[in-house]
């Protein structure tokens, strides 16, 4: 190689003092997502800080923070996996769109589990409940426009909606019943109102919305959309809707209001989040079906890049849809732990749905009381970084040896705070 010339020698110079001046990262990134990512979600915010969350791997830490596996998959997971493994044909694992069988797969589960009539060119198949939401953002939000969550809401989706360029609008649920707070809804809805999400089973409160309610609430967002001359859609987060308790009836707030996105994924109720698969399903009722459905396809198929769930996984959905994480078993734990932390002096109500139970902090201050588990081995979700203070959230995914090791410190952490103050 030669030498360099002057001129590219005066070329480097010029490059170092350009990346000197200008801060990189705001020249890489673009200013939309420069801003969606500097905004700091309460629970992005605590993650910064909390170094105890990092300590729940440590040896003999008995986490109970998220939804994660504590047991081996469900019998049947890992053959019907390897089932749908074994090529039948030279395509088998070539590109995969939404493939007819897994679209009839769910347009025939949605119809026996939850009475839902929705045809299979209505169903989108999605990495999961996170992309379907993403998609449904994407289509309806912009700069500009409001987006309701109830809250505490889910972590995920302030961040997610920022992405959009729209802004979140939280409502909180009702402070006893934690039940949707339509009253609150209703004045929360303006002319820049374009989407709410809705969440039932709710996550991290367990509350299933009853059918009255969310008959409510179409009426009161088909009477906004009327007044605002354009609809207010409703993007309905199910996620949830297989793991209910006491066979509560689980209605989906899709069959009040046309306007509503259906969002669904097999992460919870597979116990195997890593494994993706969801689906958007569009009720037969939505206006203007035919756009969005171009515009659904035109967003899995090139913006978010070729976003389809695995072949491997759309073929082995006739074999997964047939199964269930145990909820019975869920329910059982669900009932021991109620029982056992309310003996203790804990205050909390058994969750009709959800993984999830959400116990009063006997500090007001919810944080300092997890800090206090986590000496004692115990890691819990605080509930002032899920916008719902003076509370912490337990997640019922954990084995039964993990409940037998932790209640005596639950205990201990009880006793201690009855005659401490935090410190
Ligand atoms: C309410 C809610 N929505 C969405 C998700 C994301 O689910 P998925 O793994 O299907 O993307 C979760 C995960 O915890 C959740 O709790």
């Amino acid at each position: 190689m030669s030498d360099p010339t002057q001129e590219d020698k005066q070329q480097v110079l010029q490059d170092d003092k350009l990346k000197q001046k200008s801060n990189l990262t705001t020249h890489v990134i673009s200013p939309r997502l420069l801003k969606a990512i500097e905004y700091q979600t309460p629970i992005s915010e605590f993650y910064g800080k909390a170094t105890y969350m990092s300590r729940k791997n440590e040896p003999g830490s008995l986490d109970f923070t998220l939804g994660d596996a504590h047991e081996m998959p469900s019998p049947g997971f890992v053959e019907a996996l390897q089932r749908w493994s074994v090529p039948q044909n030279q395509g088998w694992y070539g590109y995969k769109g939404n493939l007819w069988e897994s679209r009839t797969t769910v347009s025939t589960a949605l119809k026996e589990k939850r009475g839902l009539s929705i045809a299979p060119e209505d169903i989108f198949m999605t990495n999961g409940t996170v992309v379907g939401l993403a998609i449904c953002l994407q289509i309806l939000a912009g700069e500009g426009d409001e987006i309701i969550i109830n809250f505490p809401p889910w972590l995920g989706y302030r961040r997610m909606i920022h992405m959009s360029g729209a802004t979140p609008v939280g409502v909180p649920v009702k402070a006893e019943t934690f039940d949707l707070d339509l009253e609150a809804i209703s004045s929360s809805l303006t002319e820049r109102t374009r989407a709410i999400i809705i969440n039932s089973p709710h996550n991290p409160t367990g509350k299933i919305f009853s059918e009255k309610t969310l008959q409510s609430l179409a009426n009161l967002l088909t009477d906004a959309s009327v007044r605002y001359g354009q609809p207010i859609y409703l993007i309905s987060d199910e996620t949830f809707s297989r793991i209910v308790f006491d066979n509560r009836p689980c209605t989906s707030p899709t069959q009040f209001y046309p306007f509503s996105f259906l969002v669904y994924g097999y992460s919870k109720t597979l116990m195997a989040p890593g494994q993706r698969i969801g689906y958007i399903a569009l009720p037969p009722t939505m206006p203007e079906r035919e756009q969005i459905r171009k515009m659904i396809s035109i967003l899995q198929g090139s913006s978010f890049g070729w976003c389809f769930p695995s072949a491997l996984m759309q073929y082995a959905l006739p074999d997964l849809e047939k199964l269930s994480l145990n909820i019975e078993h869920l329910q059982y734990k669900r009932d021991w732990m109620v029982k056992e932390l309310r003996e203790m002096g804990y205050k909390l109500q058994p969750s009709e749905g959800t993984f999830f139970l959400l116990v009063q902090s006997p500090w007001e201050d919810d944080c300092a009381f997890a800090e206090l588990l986590a000496s004692y081995g115990v890691f819990v979700l605080p509930g002032t970084p899920q916008e719902i203070p003076g509370y912490f959230r337990i997640s019922l995914t954990a084995n039964e040896d993990m409940i037998s090791l932790s209640l005596p410190k639950f205990q201990a952490a009880r006793e201690y705070a009855a005659t401490n103050p935090p410190e």
